[in-house]
């Protein structure tokens, strides 16, 4: 086995924003491990991403208990590549992970209780062999399990030294900030808030952004190219072989209307003229707000990744060229 070492340059070409109000940077592009890196995929494929990722000044990599499929195996595979190549470097490393979704059978393996969330952390740092995460979240709101548990479970996950921060993923403007002020009362304020926010779902415009603002909590946007809608992969309207909207049920083919691919070319017109491809614009587009502290992607290649640290490069969006966008995304789908 080859002996990683990380690329000496590589906190050259990243630029790094601080998390809300708080100690901790973030580069501008994150890595998530959803899809891509469970026990079905490549491993080799994996690795080459998550090196390339770090060689490239990526230093914060989201996970969650859940991811693979099977569920655990993104994190096992994480493990993996932390024993052989990047133990040197945890120190320059922003692990996350998350409960929140299904992940056992019986009462004790979903949704927010203190049983669920603590045992749940305690499994996935036996899975990523480290002896902390840097930030543990809730992945999803409860309906059930009142705040105060939930919460109090993420601050007594953070003492105990399982986790240096804590975060909130899928909460609503409202719920955000009730559990940012127990979090606070509690001493352990909230880091973090990982929401689905991309040019084409732009939910946290509803109050989120507002409530991130004003609690001085950073955002972190998932699926910020709309799976691959938002890059070069189904504009001719086809599905390639091997891509997500050919192989698994959450991106499905069907979102391809007539209505949606007018809708991504004349983005991808605008792109164009700017000499960029449509992710590179779609990475730039979420950046543009100071309140996004990272743009989570997903991956499947070494190229796309590649590809999508162009959006590092070059002028932001003019206030021209956000207007014309803002004219498009208003088209019907
Ligand atoms: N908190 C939550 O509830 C939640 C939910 C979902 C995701 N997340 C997090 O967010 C991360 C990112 O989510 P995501 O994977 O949906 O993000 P995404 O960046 O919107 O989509 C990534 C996918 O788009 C395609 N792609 C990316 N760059 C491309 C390029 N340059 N050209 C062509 N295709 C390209 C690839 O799919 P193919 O090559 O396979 O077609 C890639 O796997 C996850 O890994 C996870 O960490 C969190």
């Amino acid at each position: 086995m080859m002996v990683y070492s990380a690329n000496e340059s590589r906190y050259d070409g990243m630029k790094y924003r601080r998390c809300g109000r708080s100690g901790v940077k973030l580069p501008e592009i994150s890595l998530g491990l959803w899809q891509n890196f469970g026990g079905v995929d490549t491993i080799a494929n994996g690795e080459a991403i998550v090196l390339r990722a770090f060689d490239r000044g990526i230093t914060h990599f989201d996970l969650a208990n859940n991811y693979g499929p099977p569920p655990g195996s993104a994190e096992s595979f994480f493990g993996l590549v932390m024993e052989r190549h990047l133990k040197p470097y945890r120190d320059e490393l922003i692990v996350s992970s998350k409960a929140g979704y299904g992940m056992w059978s019986g009462p004790y393996g979903d949704w927010g209780s203190r049983k669920y969330l603590v045992s749940s952390c305690d499994q996935s740092l036996a899975r990523m062999k480290l002896d902390y995460v840097d930030i543990f979240y809730h992945h999803r709101p409860d309906p059930e399990t009142p705040l105060e548990e939930t919460m109090g479970a993420l601050d007594y996950i953070v003492r105990s030294g399982r986790a240096l921060y804590a975060g909130i993923s899928n909460y609503g403007p409202e719920d955000t900030r009730k559990a940012a002020a127990i979090l606070r009362s509690l001493g352990t304020p909230c880091l973090i808030h990982q929401a689905r926010y991309s040019m084409l779902a732009r939910g946290p415009e509803e109050g989120l952004l507002d409530v991130l603002g004003d609690e001085g909590i950073g955002g972190i946007w998932f699926s910020p190219l709309a799976q691959g809608l938002l890059t070069s992969r189904y504009l001719d309207g086809t599905v390639p072989e091997g891509s997500r909207a050919s192989r698994n049920a959450f991106l499905k083919s069907d979102r391809l209307t007539p209505e949606m691919l007018s809708k991504l070319n004349a983005l991808n017109v605008i792109a164009a003229a700017r000499g960029e491809t449509l992710s590179r614009m779609a990475i730039k587009w979420l950046l543009r707000d100071a309140r996004s502290a990272s743009v989570l992607l997903g991956a499947s290649s070494v190229a796309q990744l590649d590809e999508n640290l162009l959006a590092l490069e070059g002028e932001p969006l003019s206030g021209d060229e956000l207007d014309s966008i803002e004219l498009i995304l208003r088209m019907p789908e």
